[in-house]
């Protein structure tokens, strides 16, 4: 079959502002939309700028909004996509962060806010065995979130960002709630002063946006809620761990 992409381009070097840059290819419509990208670069554009590395939904470099929703490009099949919207596929970057060139953004706020929860197991107690034991079911309560590729996928999706660019988003508390679910962890008093801000869990404001477009089928907004409960019992006095 016969697509186009219609592809955001950007060099903030050289251009005034974004523009779109239409290529038509052909292509089998069981190939992924990375695929036809890729094909674009090789054949018709050297010039196109997009990250991607493992090409199997692994690694997390190429999150972009085609058609309007952010997914992995190496995850979208060319022909689910033209099925529902046609073969006119738009292809923008991630949305909050600076384009450095087409589809490549700067992630530097994006692994910042990562960063500001400690996002590793805090425990100054000596180990009593061996090894902290946990049971199957301790972890299952947190399993999903062991599952982030940090593709900031939901990042984009969340609209609270248009009013509040300072909002920590559903990756870093994501994050944050894989250690803090985790009977082996004692760090929420040390994330705290991240995620207790009206910039941090409280301006959530349970969109689902990020829940519906995470390619790991994490259950962020349960995730960000389950957060709040904790912090909430922590100010109630019931303290951590309890
Ligand atoms: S929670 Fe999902 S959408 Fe968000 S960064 Fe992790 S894998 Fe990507
Ligand atoms: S649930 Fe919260 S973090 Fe997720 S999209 Fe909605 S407001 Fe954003
Ligand atoms: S290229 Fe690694 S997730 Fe798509």
């Amino acid at each position: 079959m016969n697509i186009i992409l219609k592809i955001q381009r950007y060099n903030p070097g050289t251009d005034e502002r974004p523009y779109f840059q239409e290529y038509t290819l052909e292509v089998d419509p069981n190939e992924r939309l990375l695929d036809a990208l890729m094909s674009v670069k090789r054949y018709q554009d050297g010039s196109l700028g997009f990250r991607k590395s493992c090409a199997h939904g692994v690694c997390g470099s190429d999150a972009m909004r085609i058609n309007g929703k952010d997914r992995l490009a190496c995850k979208t099949l060319i022909k689910e996509v033209a099925e529902q919207d046609g073969a006119t596929i738009t292809v923008e970057p991630l949305r909050y962060m600076p384009v450095q060139r087409d589809l490549i953004v700067d992630q530097a706020d994006f692994f910042a806010k990562y960063r500001s929860v400690n996002p590793f197991l805090i425990n100054d107690a000596p180990v009593a065995e061996k090894e902290r034991i946990q049971s199957q079911e301790e972890r299952m309560r947190f399993d999903d979130t062991t599952n982030c590729i940090l593709c900031a996928a939901c990042y984009s999706a969340c609209p609270i960002f248009a009013k509040q660019p300072a909002f920590i988003g559903p990756a870093a508390i994501v994050q944050a709630f894989r250690f803090l679910a985790d009977t082996r962890d004692r760090g929420l008093a040390d994330r705290l002063p991240a995620l207790d801000r009206p910039a941090g869990v409280w301006s959530c404001e349970n969109h689902f946006e990020c829940t519906r477009c995470c390619p790991r089928s994490i259950l962020i907004t349960k995730r960000i809620n389950q957060t709040k409960k904790m912090i909430e019992k922590l100010h109630a006095g019931e303290g951590e761990g309890s």
